[in-house]
C-alpha cells in the first residue's frame, strides 16, 4: 500500500484506530477523520511514532458540506484519495418500543447518510485514477437484526450492506471495488453498551467463545484493500467467530 492515501472515518478509537494503524503499517498514509479531533490526533501521533504516516482532521460524516470540503482538502493536500474505510457509526441501546424520532434520525444520519456522503465525495478522485477501494463497516446485526442491538442500529447496518452493493455495481467499470465487513461483537467502547453479564453470555454463544479484537477486524479490511482482493466486489465479509454463518 506504499504511497496510497487512506481515509478512515471514526478512527479516533476502537476499530477505526486499529484499521488506520494497520494500513499505515503497510505503507499507506492514514488520514484519521473523526468528530473528536484531540483523540484523532493522538492516534495519528502514535502511528507517526511507530514510523508510519498519518494525518488527523475533524469531520462529521453526517454533514455533507463538511464532508465535501474535508475530502477536497485531503485530495489536494495528499494528492489523491485511494482508499476509503467508512467506519464511523453510533449505536444506542434503546428498547424497541422506545426509540424517539430524534434518535432514529441521528442513527440514520451518521450510519447511513454518513457512508453515502463519504462515498460520494471520494468517487471523483477514485474514478479519475481508475483505481480505488471502499470498505464499509456494517455489522452482523445488519443481517440478523438482534436482541442485543437496537432496532434502528440494525436497520442502519442493513442499509450499509445494500449501499455497498449499489456502489460496487456503479464503480466496477472504474477499477474501484466496494465491499463491506460485518463484525460480530468486538472489544471496544461500543460493546460496553452491553452489561458485563450480556457480554459474557454473548461470548459463550459464539462458536470461538470470545469477542473479536479491533485488530482482527483491521486485518480483514486490509485484505479487502489489497491487490490480492482485486476480484472481490459487492461482498460482505463476516468476521464474527462463527456467530452468524450464511
Ligand atoms: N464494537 C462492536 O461490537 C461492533 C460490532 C459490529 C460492528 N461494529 C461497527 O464497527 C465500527 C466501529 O465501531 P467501534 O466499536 O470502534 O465504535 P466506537 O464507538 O468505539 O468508535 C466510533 C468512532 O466514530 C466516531 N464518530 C461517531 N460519530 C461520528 C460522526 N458523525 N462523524 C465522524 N466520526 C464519528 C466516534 O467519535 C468514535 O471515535 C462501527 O461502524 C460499528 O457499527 C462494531
Amino acid at each position: 500500500m506504499n504511497g496510497k492515501v487512506v481515509i478512515v472515518t471514526g478512527a479516533a478509537r476502537g476499530i477505526g484506530a486499529a484499521i488506520a494503524g494497520r494500513l499505515a503499517a503497510r505503507g499507506a498514509l492514514s488520514v484519521i477523520v473523526d468528530l473528536a479531533l484531540p483523540a484523532a490526533q493522538t492516534v495519528a501521533d502514535e502511528i507517526v511514532r511507530s514510523g508510519g504516516r498519518a494525518l488527523a482532521l475533524a469531520m462529521d460524516v453526517s454533514d455533507r458540506r463538511q464532508v465535501d470540503a474535508t475530502m477536497a482538502e485531503i485530495a489536494q493536500r495528499c494528492g489523491s484519495i485511494d482508499i476509503l474505510v467508512n467506519n464511523a457509526a453510533i449505536n444506542y441501546a434503546t428498547p424497541i418500543e422506545d426509540v424517539s424520532d430524534e434518535e432514529w434520525e441521528r442513527i440514520f444520519a451518521v450510519n447511513v447518510r454518513g457512508v453515502y456522503n463519504c462515498c460520494r465525495a471520494a468517487l471523483g478522485p477514485m474514478k479519475a485514477r481508475r483505481w480505488g477501494r471502499i470498505v464499509n463497516i456494517s455489522s452482523s446485526a445488519g443481517k440478523t437484526g438482534g436482541p442485543i442491538s437496537s432496532v434502528h442500529y440494525s436497520a442502519s447496518k442493513a442499509a450499509v450492506i445494500s449501499m455497498t452493493k449499489s456502489f460496487a455495481r456503479h464503480l466496477a467499470d472504474f477499477g474501484v471495488t466496494v465491499n463491506a465487513v460485518a463484525p460480530g461483537a468486538v472489544e471496544t467502547d461500543m460493546a460496553l453498551l452491553l452489561s458485563e453479564d450480556d457480554r459474557r453470555r454473548a461470548a459463550q454463544a459464539i462458536p470461538l467463545h470470545r469477542l473479536a479484537s479491533p485488530s482482527e477486524i483491521a486485518h480483514s479490511v486490509a485484505f479487502l484493500c489489497s491487490d490480492e482482493a482485486a476480484y472481490i466486489t459487492g461482498e460482505v465479509l463476516d468476521v464474527n467467530g462463527g456467530a452468524v454463518m450464511d
